[in-house]
This record gives C-alpha cells, structure tokens and sequence, in this order.
C-alpha cells in the first residue's frame, strides 16, 4: 500500500456525506519519505477548488514558515488534514465524520513513519494527542512543546502551534508561531548535526 493508493481510495469515498458538498477530495500532498508532517483540520474554500491542502492564504504562510524557517519545501514535508473533504462553509468537523475519515490520516502518518508530527491548531492537536496518548490540555498550553510519544513501537516527537489562519487574523500572534517553527528546526537540526542522537531509531 502507497500514498497514491491511500489517495485513489480516498478518491472514491463515501464513508460520510462531505463527499456530496465537496468540489474535490484534498488526500495531502508530499514525500513519502518526509521527517516532519503537518496536520490541519479539514480542506478550505481555495484547497477544495483545487484538491491540494493549504493552497489558500492560511496555505501561503504554511509554506512560507516551511521555506523561510526550516529551510525546507513543501516537496520535502507531507502535508495532510484530518479530514479530506471540505465541510460546507468551513464549519467544524462532526464526529462521525472524523471517525469516518481519520483513518486515511493515520494510516498515511503509519506509511510516512515520519520523525516529527505538527499540528496545526486545536482541531488537529485535538485528534492527534488523543490518537498518541497525549495529555491535551488546550492549544495555547501545549503550543510550542514538544512531546514524545510512539506510534506502533516508533518514537515521535508531536510538537502543536497555532492554525496558520489563527495568525491571518491576530497578527500578534505570529511571533510565537514563527517560534514554534523555529523549535521544529532544531529538532530537525538534532538528527543532522548530531549523529549520537539515535534515540528516533528503532
Ligand atoms: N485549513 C486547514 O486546516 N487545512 C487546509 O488544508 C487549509 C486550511
């Protein structure tokens, strides 16, 4: 099994009723191969027009922060939501449509095996630290942190900041952001100039 397969299965998904409202599917897009992924809530106007997750002006300061901070591209990351399809006006997800949906999501993050989990606002901090055993206790107390934790026998570090489109609208609050982004680069630093810290090897 692949990410194309996961994504083609995704393609023809009927598991809730967000499949009868959306313009397209939005499985996530990136490497398969990626050390760090990004996990939002659900598809936005702009992403569900073009089936591509964080196109939109929430999307743009995504890639900026992976660009500029990390010195990395979107090619090298996996960027997914909790949900593939958009809900109608972007209202916040259902139970059972996360309980239908989330399984694409965990098991691209069970192929990716990535090193390093962000989420990406209280929605998806909200899924994730449920689904890895993690205290949540709200975005602004666990923003910024960084938790280990294992999913099926590997250690992953899960680190939440605030929803780029949180920043879009307080601006005031990108400087703790682009911190939090720069706490994911030294996590990634870790592993390349320091070749004793073994402990993300299984
Ligand atoms: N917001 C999200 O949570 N995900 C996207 O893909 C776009 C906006």
């Amino acid at each position: 099994m692949s990410l194309d397969e996961i994504a083609r299965e995704i393609s023809n998904c009927r598991k809730c009723q967000l499949w009868s409202t959306k313009t397209r599917y939005v499985p996530g897009e990136g490497s398969d191969k990626a050390e760090v992924v990004f996990v939002g809530e659900a598809p936005g106007r702009e992403e569900d027009r073009q089936g591509r997750p964080f196109v939109g002006n929430a999307g743009k300061l995504l890639t900026e922060m992976i660009e500029k901070v990390l010195g990395l591209s979107r090619k090298d990351v996996f960027i997914a939501n909790v949900l593939k399809c958009r809900p109608p006006n972007n209202r916040d997800p259902l139970p059972e449509e996360i309980d239908a949906c989330s399984p694409y999501l965990i098991r691209q993050l069970e192929m990716i095996q990535p090193r390093i989990i962000v989420c990406l606002g209280r929605f998806s901090a909200n899924f994730i630290f449920e689904l890895l055993n993690i205290p949540f206790s709200g975005i602004s107390k666990v923003r910024g942190k960084v938790f280990d934790a294992e999913m099926n026998g590997r250690k992953v570090k899960v680190i939440a900041t605030y929803h780029p489109a949180a920043i879009l609208y307080k601006p005031q609050l990108r400087e703790i952001f682009e911190g939090d982004f720069r706490t994911i680069a030294s996590l990634l630093k870790d592993r390349k100039t320091n070749p004793t810290l073994l402990d993300f090897v299984d």
